[in-house]
């Protein structure tokens, strides 16, 4: 081959590799279960398994895949494994890979509607489908007054909410940005708080309610503050309410936290990353009583709706207030569709211009489970947490830290918080299952969350036989 042209695929090729691709990819699905859950590789490892220096020349398909096999997936922690319950999980089903693969294989972006007209128009299609799906207010829907878009994570949504409210707490003109105030509880996310820095607000801008007994934050406190800050003559200007905190799905009461912000005028934006999915359920839609009262709204079909990583759905009441904070428009981006003001343009609801066509995959998952598939995923974690809580109200040796909530178990060893450490360390090291930890009213807690997309109540069960045997 001639050094100085670019070794392209052909379309044969691809087909070929792409087949290949696919084999080692099924793979690894039907031998996920055969790898320790979490990577057993040292720091520096997978580094320096690989040549100093790149290739001067084009390398062999074949030896690349071997790498995959030989260095990369020994470097994995298996989020897909049936075993994986830390954290929250991390939804990888077979039509999101493809439809997301579809994205790759268009290869457009879709930051204007021009750019590609069936990227913006799926995307708006697919947020006004979930609106009906997991029963938002109509509001949300695109035909009225708001509407959605999908963001890479629910930290960019909370950083365009953050910016769309600083924005309006400034449009009238009688405040200064120093003056304005954001309002978090201590369990929420830490991307609320970073997205406040990022939008200006200094650390004395930033306020940390507390929360009730049952970590959900204190309405009376939130108002307390927000009367403290106008007696001092700041400007509350956006709260952060959490439906499913991360380390206890504490829900935060909204309609309290509503009422107030509704009263004084401030953003008021709900994350609902993890919980959000469960609402695809009727019977758990009460988790977003009083969302008909938020600015905004978002949560991640990519943790627990069977979507791959990225894919938040974020949810404005009123479009032009994100709209009018985030839309620039230099000239070389100008073009009849913009300017007839019949079409959305993305790129004016989100940070970055691009924009991947990730709508695809969450058209390929809502088509293939279709909703009734979807809640009998939500469904099914949700009695494998049940049923390992009633393993653990049974037993002498371990205790529930707080009543279950969806599928998340809290749980501690009656022994107290170093034998607690020591029991998830040892479980983990099993390579049998991986699991997280949190603490709570310095209670060091096991957080077990099965979510995954392949997890059975089999694995539950060798997973409570693992714990056990890692107490003895
Ligand atoms: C309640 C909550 N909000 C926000 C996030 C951040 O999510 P993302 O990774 O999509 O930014 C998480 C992550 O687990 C979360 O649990």
């Amino acid at each position: 081959m001639s050094r100085n042209k670019a070794p392209h695929l052909t379309p044969e090729q691809f087909r070929t590799r792409g087949h290949q691709m696919i084999d080692l990819i099924a793979d690894y699905m039907s031998d996920i279960e055969s790898f320790p859950v979490l990577s057993q590789v040292d720091a520096g490892e997978i580094y320096s398994s690989f040549p100093v220096h790149p290739p001067e020349r084009s390398e062999s398909y074949e030896k690349m895949l071997q790498d995959v096999k030989d260095i990369i997936i020994p470097g994995l922690t298996h989020w897909q494994s049936p075993n994986f319950f830390a954290y929250f999980p991390s939804n990888a089903s077979g039509p999101s890979i493809l439809g997301d693969m579809l994205s790759s294989g268009f290869g457009i972006q879709g930051m204007l509607w021009s750019t590609s007209p069936a990227c913006t128009e799926l995307e708006t299609l697919m947020l006004d489908w979930m609106v009906e799906i997991t029963g938002l207010p109509e509001h949300f829907h695109s035909k009225n007054s708001g509407g959605g878009v999908i963001q890479e994570s629910a930290s960019s949504a909370a950083l365009c909410a953050a910016v769309a409210g600083r924005e309006k707490a400034l449009r009238n003109g009688h405040s200064e940005h120093s003056q304005l105030v954001g309002y978090i509880s201590n369990q929420t996310h830490s991307s609320a708080e970073k997205s406040l820095k990022i939008a200006g607000f200094r650390d004395h801008q930033i306020r940390t309610i507390e929360v009730s007994s049952d970590f959900s934050m204190d309405p009376n406190h939130l108002l307390e503050m927000i009367r403290t800050d106008l007696s001092d003559g700041k400007k509350p200007a956006f709260v952060c309410a959490t439906v499913g905190t991360t380390s206890s799905l504490a829900v935060d009461p909204v309609p309290q936290i509503s009422e107030i912000t509704n009263e004084f005028d401030i953003w008021l934006h709900v994350d609902g990353a993890y919980s959000g999915s469960a609402t695809v359920c009727p019977e758990y839609r009460h988790l977003l009583n009083g969302i008909e009262n938020a600015d905004s709204y978002c949560f991640n079909p990519h943790k627990w709706l069977l979507t791959n990583f990225d894919c938040d759905l974020f949810y404005v009441k009123k479009k032009s207030d994100l709209v009018d904070a985030l839309t620039f428009t230099p000239e070389y981006l100008r073009n009849k569709a913009t300017e007839s003001g019949q079409v959305f343009d993305y790129s004016g609801w989100q940070v970055s211009l691009g924009r991947r066509f990730r709508s695809l995959k969450l058209w390929f998952v809502i088509r293939h489970y279709g909703i009734e598939g979807l809640r009998a995923h939500i469904r099914s974690h949700i009695q494998y947490a049940a049923q390992f809580t009633q393993w653990i109200k049974d037993d002498d040796e371990f205790e529930l830290f707080q009543k279950t909530v969806l599928n998340l178990v809290c749980f501690r060893h009656k022994e107290g918080n170093a034998k607690t450490r020591q029991i998830l360390e040892t479980a983990n090291a099993s390579g049998k299952l991986f699991a997280t930890h949190t603490v709570l009213n310095d209670q060091y807690l096991i957080r077990f969350v099965p979510g995954a997309v392949r997890t059975e109540m089999r694995h539950v069960e060798e997973a409570w036989k693992e714990f056990k045997s890692a107490a003895s």
